[in-house]
Parts: structure tokens; sequence; C-alpha cells
């Protein structure tokens, strides 16, 4: 292993690539993140209402070479001054997976440095440790994404425990799908969002499916169902009060089961990252319902909620930080498009 310098720590470029998004961030373990570039393709997939796996990982390998370079161009760096090169190995798309691993792994290959796997959600986990006031372990993390909804308990780094989660759809994919059923196009949560601010949230009454298991399960496609034949029976005047309606149902199961996943750990701290973090009434709502109960939640930049690689930089980071090591990665590697986090 060799001294870390002085000024600089290890510099770690991430690169995620599970889903529609390419991400590409520079991180430094001593002076934070140093640079990121990220881009959509929700335009690519608008016309499909959804993710067309083979479009999403063409898109990738154009997007990766331009962006890494407009990265390292940021941060003053060049390829040379890499230490590590974090990818995201799962869960996601194994298309778009390969991507981002063979281009990481063939980049740390001809650098002669690590590349490092990442587990997704992890670096949707630790997402909120990049931001301006970072919490402290141990905590509670609710993972609220498009294809996870998850309570974990983190007891630090590399230790996650799974408390519940859902027994079928994700509360991103909800919100996508209401979203489609009302005609707001894809991807929906943040356009069903903006919808909803302009109904009346109490006009109708979802059903909070799970509210009183008592347990840490969440289930989100009854209310999908509920709000299809809403549609259905209503006018189209009602599809903002129908909008408010859905996103309170799905908030306040939400912000119930946090508390109980706080109570039930005995934590005061809980962490919200994934897409649907980005969502402002959770955002007011955990905070005035956990503040009433003396409890803490902190949330990732608004930017780093959605997929990103900063936070794939900042899990290889902390990885390398634990192993240090100068060794080079052999050229091979496999992705893991199912893989639950507790077993990293
Ligand atoms: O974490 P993420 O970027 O990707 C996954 O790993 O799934 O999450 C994307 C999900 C989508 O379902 C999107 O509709 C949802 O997050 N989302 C929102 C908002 N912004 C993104 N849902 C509700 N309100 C928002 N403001
Ligand atoms: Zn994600």
């Amino acid at each position: 292993m060799t001294a870390l310098p002085q000024q600089s720590g290890w510099r770690v470029l991430g690169i995620e690539s599970s889903c529609d998004e390419t991400g590409v961030a520079l991180y430094d373990t001593r002076q934070g993140l140093l640079a990121q570039a990220l881009h959509s393709q929700v335009a690519l997939h608008a016309a499909y209402g959804g993710v067309v796996p083979e479009l999403a990982s063409r898109d990738h390998i154009r997007r990766l070479p331009v962006l890494i370079r407009q990265t390292l161009h940021q941060a003053g760096q060049t390829l040379h001054t890499l230490d590590a090169i974090a990818y995201t190995a799962g869960p996601g798309l194994a298309g778009a997976l390969l991507v981002g691993a063979s281009v990481a792994v063939s980049m740390a290959w001809a650098l002669r440095i690590p590349a490092l796997p990442v587990h997704h959600l992890e670096g949707h986990l630790l997402s909120p440790l990049l931001g301006p006031d970072p919490p402290a372990y141990p905590f509670v993390a609710l993972l609220v994404s498009g294809g996870h909804t998850q309570f974990m308990a983190v007891e630090g780094f590399g230790q996650y425990r799974l408390l519940g989660e859902t027994v079928d759809d994700a509360a991103g994919e909800a919100f996508d799908k209401t979203a489609q059923l009302l005609e707001l196009g894809y991807p929906g949560g943040p356009a069903l969002a903006q919808l909803a601010r302009q109904g009346d949230p109490q006009r109708f009454t979802l059903p909070r499916p799970l509210l009183h298991s008592g347990d840490l399960n969440l289930s989100f496609s009854g209310l999908k169902t509920a709000v299809a034949l809403l549609v259905k029976a209503r006018p189209a005047e009602d599809r903002a009060h129908i909008a408010a309606s859905f996103e309170a149902a799905v908030v306040d199961v939400l912000c119930h089961k946090a508390l109980l996943a706080l109570r039930q750990t005995r934590r005061t701290q809980l962490v919200v990252a994934g897409g649907v973090g980005a969502n402002q009434h959770l955002r007011g709502e955990l905070l005035r319902r956990l503040q009433a109960v003396g409890a803490r939640v902190s949330f990732p930049p608004l930017d780093l909620c959605t997929d990103n690689g900063a936070m794939i930089a900042y899990a290889g980071a902390q990885h390398l930080l634990r192993q240090p090591t100068t060794a080079a990665t052999p050229g091979t590697f496999a992705v893991h498009p199912r893989w639950p986090l507790q077993r990293t």
C-alpha cells in the first residue's frame, strides 16, 4: 500500500449505469466530492413509456467516455491521478450494468489500479453522508427508489440489516404506474408530485395497505388498483385531487412505518435515500412527524436522491479506506442484476 499524500487522499472515480442514468463522479477521501456529471435517458425512453434495456445499454456506451472526460476536466485531474475506479455491479439491468462494469474494469486494468464493485443500494443508503450535515451511525435507513422500498438498520459502514420491505410494488414504481394511469408520461414520480400540489389530498380516501400490520413490510399494488378504479369513475377535472390523495396515502404509510422502525430499533435517526426521497411532501411530513417524537431525519442533497455517480464513488472510497489496496484488478468481473444488500 502506498502512503497517502498530504493534501489529497485516495481519488476514486465512480461509475453508475444500472438503469436509465449515466453517472460519473470523482471523490477524494480527504477533500470530498471533486466533480460529477450526469446524463439522464428520460427523453430516450419517454416514447416507450418505460426503460428499454437495450437502448439504455447503448446509450451508456455512448455517454460514459464523454462524462468521464468531463468529470476529470472539471476536477483538474487526469486518468493518471486516479487511485481506484468504483462501479455499480448490481442490482439493475444486466446489459446496463455490464457497460459500466466493463468500462471500469478495463480502465482500471490499463491504469494498474483497483476496480471496486459497489452495490447500488449501498450507494443510495450512504448518499446522505455526502450532504452538508451528514448523519452519524447508527441509523435506520428508508430506501425508496423505483425498484426498492426497504427499511434497513445501519449499525455502521457495511453493517446492514433488513427490517422490512415492500411485498409487491416499490414506492417509486407505484408513483410511476399511478402517473401512467393519470396520463402524466414517464417517469411519472416528479410529474405526479407536481400535479398533486394543485389537488386536495383529502378529497378521496385511498387505502393505506399494511398500515396496521405491526411489522415493517409495505404494499403498494392495491393502492394503484384503487387509483385505477377512481380514474375510471371520476371526471378528468379530478386528476389533481386523485394525484394528491395518492401521494398522501403513500406518504402516510411511509411516515407511519418509519416511526415504527425507529421505535422497534430504539433509534432516533432516520436517513432517507433513493429517488422518492426527492418528494417534497414526503420530506415535509417526515420532518414534522419525526420532530414531534424527538427523532431526526436526514435526506441526501436533492441531486443525489436519484441515481448518480457520486454515491458510487463515495461507497467505493469507503471500501477502499477499510480494505486498502493498490493491486490492479484482473480483467474479469461479474454483475449481479439481483443482489440483496444484506449479503455485501
Ligand atoms: O433511485 P432512483 O433514481 O432509481 C432507482 O434506483 O430506482 O429512483 C427513481 C424513482 C422513480 O420511480 C421516480 O418516479 C421516483 O424515483 N421519483 C419521485 C420523485 N422524483 C423521483 N417520486 C415521487 N416524487 C418525486 N419528486
Ligand atoms: Zn437507484
